[in-house]
């Protein structure tokens, strides 16, 4: 949670980006219906201006520069200490915010995707040790020094393609001290910068192994222990340690039921913690319901939401308490599923949605948010302008964060320049690496030189 524009000071200078071809702001809010594919375009010509990892001016060129001159001096520095970027071409977005990412493991688990090309599924995996218990195992036996450079290194190719704001949830451990250690992680990469780490405490993922062996055959014994076991024990000491800023569940038929998911994220709130749900991802589990229920920040993956469900989802939205639906596209992709998360029925139901990339060794190793924006406009068939607000502003409310996902005066000064003239081409070249510049509390920390 801590960056570097957090700190008092930030970057010293001011910096100016001028000269875009389109400025895509995403202000107002996050949004729904309708207003989810309006991507709140600035009129030509609109130069930003940063200062002290903040947004202090967007307007014309000359006059936002010399409101950063303004400032700088108010401040008794010098008006000329200011970089420029040169957005000539580009398309300016806020920085992209992944509001889902399993950032902190260990090991990777290539050999599930040959299991599965021979027919054998996700769940069936996990019941016979494999999946998320495999990657317990290796995430256990790691190093801190081993899981920082993992981070960093998955860190570092998110913020190459624009993502200024990551979610990072723990869930491989399933063990106090193990859990723990990933969260202290989490806050350590944070503290790095310079991307903005916001870190969940996962620990209902699934029940680890010592837990099954200690209830041999009887494996609804085994998931009531856990379940206890997270409340009375992990909970208070992530809370103690107030070291995640939300609670998560696997809520999902064969893992977490909807009542115990509840008494999960009872108990996290009384501790203080935000609550977010896993919700329906394989099969109807009464995850959406539940998440209306507890006015839980977002429901996650909604692959085989019910219509009760988006029914509960759509009447919160509409008591103006918007549960954020997280679509998740490239996970049925990953996993050869032919479900597809049911965006546009949730969007014509008024739910807002975010896009997000799910990073995990399981079910989603990809790091790209440009690159799930394409699988969501191809296999869902969003709008690009409805892709971007999913990956900024609605991502953020995803996170409960009112400071960033969208560029306006006092806003987190988080930016990319795309090197492309309309944010409907960030979507269509596949793959492609596009951006020019990524600023991240008013300083450039990734892109190339332009020529
Ligand atoms: O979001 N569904 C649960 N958790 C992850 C997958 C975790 C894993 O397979 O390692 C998900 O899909
Ligand atoms: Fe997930």
């Amino acid at each position: 949670m801590a960056g570097p524009g957090d700190r008092p000071g930030g970057a010293a200078r001011g910096l100016l980006v001028v000269g875009a071809a389109e400025v895509a702001t995403l202000a107002g809010g996050p949004r729904r219906s309708l207003a989810q594919g309006d991507p709140a375009i600035a009129p030509p010509g609109t130069a930003i201006a940063c200062l002290d990892g903040r947004i202090v001016a967007m307007a014309p060129e000359a006059e936002a520069s010399e409101a950063l001159a303004a400032a700088l001096e108010a401040g008794g520095r010098d008006p000329r200490a200011v970089d420029v970027i040169d957005a000539s071409g580009a398309t300016v977005t806020p920085g992209l915010v992944d509001a889902h990412t399993h950032l902190l493991f260990a090991g990777s688990r290539e050999d599930e995707v040959a299991m599965r090309a021979r027919g054998v599924t996700y769940l069936e995996i996990l019941a016979a040790g494999g999946g998320i218990l495999s990657t317990v195992r290796a995430t256990r036996a790691a190093s801190e020094q081993g899981l920082l450079a993992h981070g960093r290194r998955w860190l570092a190719q998110m913020l190459r393609t624009g993502t200024t704001t990551v979610e990072a949830k723990s869930g491989y451990g399933l063990d106090v001290a193990t859990e723990l250690r990933l969260l202290a992680v989490a806050g350590r990469l944070a503290a790095e910068g310079p991307v903005d780490i916001v870190p969940t405490f996962l620990g209902a993922h699934t029940v680890p192994p010592e837990v099954r062996a200690a209830h041999p055959g009887d494996p609804a014994a085994a998931t009531e222990a856990y379940v206890a076991a997270v409340i009375a024990e992990q909970l208070p000491a992530v809370a103690a340690q107030g070291i995640a800023r939300a609670c998560d569940v696997f809520c999902e038929t064969g893992v977490f039921s909807a009542d115990q998911s509840r008494r999960i994220l009872l108990a996290a709130r009384a501790l203080g913690l935000d609550v977010r749900l896993h919700a329906d991802e394989l099969a109807p589990s009464g995850g959406a319901e539940l998440a209306a229920e507890l006015g839980a920040l977002s429901a996650d993956h909604l692959g085989a939401v019910s219509p009760v469900g988006i029914a509960a989802l759509a009447a919160a939205a509409d008591a103006g308490r918007p549960v954020v639906a997280v679509m998740l596209p490239t996970v049925p992709w990953f996993l050869g599923l032919d479900a597809r998360e049911p965006v546009r029925e949730l969007i014509e139901a008024g739910i807002p949605v975010a896009l997000a990339t799910d990073f995990n060794p399981g079910t989603s190793p990809v790091t790209s948010l440009p690159l799930v924006m394409t699988a969501a406009v191809l296999t869902l068939r969003l709008d690009p302008a409805e892709a971007l607000v999913a990956t900024t502003v609605n991502a953020a409310a995803a996170l409960g964060l009112a400071d960033r996902g969208a560029l306006a005066p006092g806003m987190r000064a988080d930016l990319v320049a795309w090197d492309v003239p309309t944010h409907a081409q960030i979507p269509y070249w596949a793959g492609a690496d596009l951006a020019r510049a990524v600023v991240v509390a008013g300083r450039l920390v990734a892109g190339r030189p332009v020529g």
